[in-house]
């Protein structure tokens, strides 16, 4: 087994040893509106709120090597050239450490007793990022080198930068003045901004032509101007524009100089443009460097970035958790990748290019259940900016774009789950903060220009889509697809050139989806609670109504005998049904329909959960999404059928819909097979790296199933429901610690053999100390609540009426 790193927990990293990792091992930087991907070896990107409208660095994804563009420092000592990431000269380090914390990354090479320490961060509520420098001499004697920081400019919309070189390569240009590099690339027309690259050291010469300080026949491991040693004030026109400079040293034995490095993103606002014809008003860059131009300014905004993490965390933590894996992840690392889902939704990570995907409806809906805790006002804007996507028929755009916030019609529609998971972010925010002002807000449909219509008006809307749009089984039609994507019941296609997402007509289709059926369940149960939460009984009870007609039509048309079935194709046929020949059982519907809670009183839930540790589970990797996987493409399926067995939607372990299953084991109290397959998942529980290849502190979308040729290769990391609903899992249902309406439920789920933990909660406006003893060694079952010392019947701990901001809560599990 090999090492790349280890977790220290203590400070909240996770420490990488060797620059080699199995693949690329990420960072997200930033959680306002700059982000900074930031790999291992400082390879990444930066851009501002939109991946794709507002790019400011290049990165060229599915290259070789892989993650090869970034935020480079290279070091000319002598004769030998080296970055202090290793990347992309390669060249032997005497020392390397990659430390990705929380919002920064720190990485230190050393070579021939220098080190060069690049830390790269975000300040909170600011357009740039830092890179602070600290380079040491660790000789006994003087050291003169030089080091060139170098970033490669894109032109802002990032699609267009990678494919329309016809265009591209004219309109590059810069400006330099002082120790700072202006990118300017279309300000003279209709940008108001644009890219300061600076650097608080006096330079000693600067270049800004790609192909003078690269070269046309070198690469990013050898650029020319490392072969002189001096930079050539080059002035890029057109091409590529580049950011790099020359820092010369003569550091003393022992000496250490500290510096930083700039990137942001400028927005001119009303300034003036220009000064005189060509050059730019540069008083807003200016004012950042001068802001920056202190070290002490640096230090302090990075200790705010950690220190607000720190305040973020302690909403929700569990210190005394006994298994290390589930501690820090529910402690950190998914609350991370929460912030990162709920910032970026599916749009840019080392596997989303930042063009493909906006911020996506069901996604995002489901994003806000691990998010709302940490800041619920932006979980609140959120949910508002999402329904005034959606169209006064129910239906929604499937995705729209960060920075417009305007629905993007040509990835295709009619996903007819995505009504329905608005009602579950907003009843997760309204059991967060209660605060029921959201429902009145007047959000309107986006196909009816200046409409009101609020949001209880649109829970309602998604609900009545779903009960107006069934098929012959009474079950509702899919659509486009449901949450699998790729499960095309109307798509019919036999062009390669033709995209599954979009392909084929649903007007007039049968198909029809039991998971919609089972998310319509838990919806409606989540929209009548919050009815009577409202006091609107009427209300809750006609929601109970169509909640029982679905749970009849569920329990009447979708058993298959052993397991629900997964849907009917456009011919009414059942699909994960024992009758086919492959895809016989599928995750999903076994996940929704006990989740929704059908087969409660009938022994049907078990019997799924059951069939799905049957067929679906390995210990080792998680549950594929069906069994057996399909060996053939199948015309009335779609893209489900078009990968190999064992990946991504064909059999492939999907995380995300494992963490439904989670829940469902620990609903029904079976603490161990709760905890263990919790653990099947957890990227940090992943042993052996060279097999997982993945960041072993986020989750991965996809691991390659054991009914694939590479069982336990992970890939897609970051960007996942995943993160959401495994926080759910564990804060939730096994550490039992859950926001209701009325305040906080204590309901864990944990192995027999537990003796106790704690959880530290912030719930609306009071933080609750709660210790959970379990002296009996069960798995669920609260038997006493004492709460400031006065037991409380039944597990709901009692919102403090006397104005106490603190509130102790001793939990003691047993028969
Ligand atoms: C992937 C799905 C994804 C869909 C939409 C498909 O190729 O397999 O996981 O949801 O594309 O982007
Ligand atoms: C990834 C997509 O982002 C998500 O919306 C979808 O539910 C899953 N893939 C499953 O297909």
């Amino acid at each position: 087994m090999a090492q790349y790193g280890h977790f220290d927990d203590a400070n909240r990293e996770f420490v990488i040893t060797r620059p080699d990792t199995p693949l690329p091992w990420l960072n997200m930087l930033g959680q306002d509106e700059f982000y900074g991907l930031c790999t291992q070896t400082a390879g990444g990107y930066s851009f501002w709120k939109d991946a794709r409208l507002r790019r400011l660095t290049r990165y060229r994804y599915n290259n070789n090597p892989m993650d090869n563009d970034g935020r480079f420092l290279y070091v000319k000592h002598g004769k030998s050239v080296w970055n202090p990431g290793w990347k992309p000269v390669r060249a032997e380090l005497d020392g390397y450490e990659c430390r990705h914390g929380l919002g920064y990354t720190q990485i230190t090479g050393q070579k021939d007793g220098i080190s060069v320490e690049q830390l790269m961060f975000i300040p909170a509520n600011e357009n740039l990022e830092v890179w602070k420098i600290t380079v040491s001499n660790h000789t006994k004697k003087s050291q003169k080198f030089s080091i060139f920081p170098f970033v490669e400019f894109c032109s802002f919309e990032a699609l267009n930068d990678m494919t329309n070189y016809q265009r591209t390569y004219s309109i590059g240009e810069v400006e330099v003045e002082g120790d700072a590099i202006y990118h300017k690339t279309e300000y003279r027309e209709r940008r108001n901004h644009y890219t300061l690259f600076a650097t608080t050291k006096k330079i000693a010469g600067y270049d800004t032509s790609r192909d003078a300080f690269v070269g046309v026949h070198n690469g990013l491991h050898d650029p020319k101007v490392l072969a002189t040693g001096k930079c050539t004030n080059s002035k890029a026109f057109g091409w590529s524009p580049v950011g790099a400079f020359q820092l010369d040293f003569n550091l003393k034995p022992g000496a250490t100089e500290t510096f930083a490095l700039i990137l942001a993103y400028v927005d001119q606002g009303d300034l003036p443009k220009f000064d005189a014809p060509f050059v730019m008003n540069k008083t807003k860059g200016k004012q950042i460097l001068a802001k920056y131009s202190d070290i002490a300014a640096v230090d302090a905004a990075f200790d705010a970035v950690k220190a607000r993490w720190d305040s973020l965390l302690s909403v929700y933590q569990a210190p005394k958790v006994p298994n290390e894996h589930l501690r820090r992840m529910v402690n950190t690392w998914n609350q991370v990748q929460c912030m990162a889902t709920f910032n970026l939704s599916r749009s840019a990570s080392g596997y989303e290019t930042g063009i493909g995907r906006g911020m996506g409806y069901r996604d995002s809906n489901q994003d806000i259940l691990g998010f709302v805790h940490l800041l619920p006002e932006r979980a609140r804007q959120r949910i508002l900016d999402i329904a005034s996507t959606q169209l006064s028929d129910g239906t929604c755009f499937h995705q729209y774009q960060p920075l417009t916030k305007k629905g993007n019609a040509d990835i295709g529609g009619g996903f007819n789950d995505d009504p329905l998971w608005l009602i579950l972010s907003t009843a997760a925010y309204i059991r967060e903060t209660k605060d029921l002002t959201i429902l009145d807000e007047p959000c309107g449909y986006a196909d009816k220009k200046g409409s009101r219509d609020t949001l209880l008006h649109h829970l309602e809307t998604s609900i009545a889509y779903t009960l107006n749009n069934r098929g012959p089984h009474a079950l509702p039609l899919i659509g486009h697809a449901d949450w699998n994507d790729c499960l095309n019941l109307n798509c019919f296609s036999k062009e390669p050139n033709e995209s599954f997402q979009v392909t084929g007509d649903i007007a007039g289709s049968k198909a029809e989806s039991v998971m919609i059926a089972g998310l319509f369940l838990y919806a409606a149960r989540d929209f009548s609670a919050l009815y009577r939460f409202m006091g609107k009984e009427d209300d809750a009870k006609r929601i109970d109504s169509y909640y029982a007609d679905m749970l009849k039509t569920v329990e009447e048309q979708a058993w298959d005998g052993s397991w629900y079935t997964r849907a009917f194709d456009a011919e009414s046929r059942p699909i994960g049904s024992k009758s086919n020949k492959e895809g016989k059982i599928y995750i999903e519907s076994q996940a929704w329909c006990v989740l929704g809670g059908a087969g409660q009183t009938n022994g049907r839930a078990k019997k799924a959960l059951a069939a799905v540790d049957k067929y679906l589970y390995d210990k080792r990797y998680g549950c594929a999404l069906q069994y057996p996987a399909y060996s053939e493409y199948h015309l009335e399926l779609g893209e489900v059928t078009s990968y190999p067995p064992g990946y991504k939607e064909n059999a492939g372990v999907f995380s995300h819909n494992n963490t439904w299953i989670h829940i469902g084991w620990a609903m029904f109290g079976e603490g161990e097979k709760a905890l263990e397959y919790y653990l099947s998942i957890c990227p940090s529980a992943k042993a052996d790296h060279d097999v997982y290849r993945s960041e072993p502190y986020v989750y991965a979308q996809m691991t390659a199933s054991h009914l694939s040729p590479t069982p336990g290769e992970a890939k897609n990391t970051w960007l996942t429901g995943t993160g959401a609903w495994s926080f759910v899992v564990a804060a939730q249902y096994i550490l039992g610690v859950r926001p209701d309406f009325n305040g906080l439920v204590v309901d864990p789920c944990v192995p027999k053999k537990w003796k106790g933990f704690t959880v530290n909660r912030k719930y609306r406006g009071v933080q609750y100390a709660i210790e959970v003893k379990n002296p009996k060694g069960v798995s669920k079952g609260v038997k006493t609540l004492v709460v400031d010392g006065v037991k409380v019947k039944g597990n709901l701990i009692p919102i403090p009426t006397d104005g106490r901001t603190k509130v102790k809560v001793e939990v003691t599990l047993g028969a």
